[in-house]
């Protein structure tokens, strides 16, 4: 099974001359089973999106159209910035990790897949917040 650590994941593509398919199976092309999924569209280049980190979900982020980047913190100081620009690669985001969303292109879809339904709660919108758990100033 793969690493519980943020990484790109590479799906394989079905292609005939029907044209591709890409196939996303919960616990065996990715490390959840998917609870939920939603999608993120029509936002523009300047838009920054997320900007919050999860206490108990696990995301796949995949550009099934277009492209975007997602930056990644650790609130620890170390950051990493991933195009998603392919719509047979995605990355996955365990707990505990803040992410910022932007860099949209006009034909950008971003597909969500979550291990958890929505719970507004378990959402950390507040960066110095984030830092302060993960580095166990507080819970
Ligand atoms: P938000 O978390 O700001 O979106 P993003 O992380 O993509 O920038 O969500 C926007 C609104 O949608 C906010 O009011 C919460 C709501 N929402 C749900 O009700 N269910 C969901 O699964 C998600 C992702 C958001």
């Amino acid at each position: 099974m793969l690493e519980k650590k943020v990484q790109m994941l590479e799906f394989d593509q079905h292609g005939d001359e029907r044209g591709r398919l890409v196939i996303v199976e919960g616990m065996q092309d990715i490390p959840f089973d998917i609870k939920r999924i939603f999608y993120i569209y029509g936002s523009d280049r300047n838009v920054i999106r997320g900007q919050h980190a999860n206490k108990r979900t696990e995301f796949v982020l995949i550009n099934v159209a277009g492209t975007s980047k997602v930056k990644v913190k650790d609130g620890k100081g170390n950051e990493a910035v991933f195009s998603l620009n392919r719509p047979h690669t995605g990355i996955y985001l365990p707990r505990m990790i803040w992410k910022d969303m932007y860099d949209f292109s006009c034909d950008s879809v971003l597909l969500c897949l979550a291990s958890e339904h929505y719970d507004a709660e378990e959402y950390i919108r507040d960066y110095d917040i984030f830092m302060k758990i993960v580095n166990g100033e507080c819970e």
